[in-house]
C-alpha cells in the first residue's frame, strides 16, 4: 500500500510517500480502497505540530472508497459497499483501515470523490447551524472565510434554513464566489463588525461562526446581539488568546462556545442522520459541493500548500 508519512512535524515538506505491505483489516475491523481522500485545515494543524499526534503517522481523516476486506465479526458492511469516513486517521493512503462504526454508506447518486469532498466539512457545517446555533427563518448571522471548504457548504445549509448570511472573504475573487453562492451580504474582514451591525439595523448578529480564530476572535464578538452565539470552530489564523470572561458579559450576555465534530456524532445514530441529511441534501440538488482542485496522493505537500496560503476555495482532494 501507498501512504503519506510525517516522521517529523514542520511545514509541508515534511510529508514524505511511502510504500510498505497492507496489513488487511485486522478483527472487528474493514479495510477500504480509497477513492478520495480530503485535505482538511485540521490536517495542517497535525502536520506543523500545532495539534500534537504521536509519531510517525499518516495524516488525513476524511475520504471516500469501496470496502475492500472486511475482518472477523464485521456484519455491517461487505467487499464492494461505498462509504464515506470524517474521522478516520491515515487516511492519506490508498488503503484505509479503520472499525466499521467510523464509516457510513454512500447513495448511489453521490460520488466516492464528492463524498471525499463533502462528508467532514459537510457535517461540520450541518450540527453548526443546526444543533451549536440552530438557525432560524429571518435570522441574519455571519459566517467567517465563507468561499472556504466550511463556509461554502455552511452558507447554503443556513440559506436552506430560511437564515441570513452575512460572509468574510479576503479577496475580490472569494467575494464573488461567496455572493454566487448564495450568501446575501460579502464583507472584508476589515470593520466586518461595524458593517455586520449596520445590515442588522443595529441590532447585531444571532450568531457568528468563526474558522478564522486569532484574527477575527475579538471583533466577532462586538458583531453579536446580546445573548448571540460565538461559535469558535477553528484557528486557521492562529490560536485564540486566552481572555477574561467578563467580556462576555459586558458585550451583551454573550455565549461562547468551542465545538468539535466528534461530539456533534456522538454516538451512530447521530452521525448517521447527519450523513443521511447531508446526502440527501446534495442529491435533491439543495448542496452544491465544490471541488477546487484535485492532486495526486504523492502531491500532498502541494495541497497543504495551497490551502495555508489561503488560494483555494471550496475543497482539495488527493486521489490514490
Ligand atoms: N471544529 C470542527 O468540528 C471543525 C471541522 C472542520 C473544520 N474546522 C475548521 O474550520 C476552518 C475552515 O476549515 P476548511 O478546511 O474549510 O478550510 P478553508 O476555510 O477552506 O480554508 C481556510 C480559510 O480561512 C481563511 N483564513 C483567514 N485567515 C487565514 C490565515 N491567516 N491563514 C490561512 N487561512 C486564513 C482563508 O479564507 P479567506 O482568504 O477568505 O480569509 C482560508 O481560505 C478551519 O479553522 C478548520 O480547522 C473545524
Amino acid at each position: 500500500m501507498k501512504a503519506i508519512v510525517v516522521e517529523q512535524t514542520g511545514g509541508p515538506n515534511v510529508m514524505r510517500l511511502l510504500e510498505g505491505e497492507d496489513p488487511g483489516p485486522g478483527p472487528g475491523r474493514i479495510s477500504v480502497r480509497v477513492a478520495a481522500a480530503g485535505v482538511n485545515y485540521i490536517d495542517t494543524y497535525h502536520r506543523s505540530g500545532q495539534y500534537p499526534v504521536p509519531l510517525p503517522f499518516t495524516p488525513g481523516l476524511e475520504g471516500g472508497g469501496t470496502v475492500a476486506a472486511v475482518g472477523e465479526g464485521v456484519t455491517e458492511f461487505k467487499p464492494g459497499d461505498e462509504v464515506a469516513w470524517p474521522q478516520v486517521p491515515g487516511s492519506y493512503a490508498d488503503i484505509v483501515i479503520g472499525p466499521p462504526e467510523e464509516f457510513v454508506p454512500v447513495p448511489p447518486k453521490v460520488s466516492p470523490e464528492t463524498a471525499a469532498a463533502v462528508i467532514l466539512q459537510g457535517l461540520t457545517a450541518h450540527y453548526l447551524c443546526n444543533s451549536v446555533h440552530d438557525v432560524q427563518p429571518g435570522e441574519t448571522v455571519l459566517v467567517h472565510a465563507a468561499a472556504g471548504g466550511v463556509g461554502l457548504l455552511l452558507t447554503q445549509m443556513i440559506k436552506y434554513k430560511g437564515g441570513t448570511v452575512i460572509g468574510t472573504v479576503s479577496t475580490d475573487a472569494k467575494a464573488e464566489l461567496a455572493r454566487s453562492n448564495g450568501c446575501d451580504h460579502v464583507l472584508f474582514y476589515e470593520d466586518f463588525a461595524e458593517r455586520a451591525r449596520e445590515l442588522t439595523g443595529g441590532e447585531g448578529v444571532a450568531a457568528v461562526y468563526d474558522g478564522v480564530g486569532k484574527a477575527t476572535f475579538e471583533a466577532g464578538l462586538d458583531a453579536l446581539r446580546p445573548r448571540g452565539m460565538m461559535a469558535l470552530f477553528g484557528q486557521a489564523s492562529g490560536a485564540v488568546e486566552p481572555f477574561d470572561p467578563q467580556l462576555l458579559n459586558a458585550k451583551g450576555s454573550l455565549f461562547l462556545t468551542r465545538p468539535t465534530l466528534k461530539h456533534y456524532m456522538a454516538d451512530r445514530e447521530e452521525y448517521l442522520s447527519r450523513a443521511a441529511d447531508v446526502f440527501g441534501m446534495i442529491e435533491d440538488n439543495n448542496l452544491h459541493v465544490r471541488v477546487h482542485e484535485t492532486f495526486r496522493l504523492d502531491e500532498a505537500v502541494e495541497a497543504h500548500q495551497a490551502l495555508e496560503s489561503r488560494k483555494t476555495t471550496g475543497k482539495l482532494i488527493l486521489v490514490p
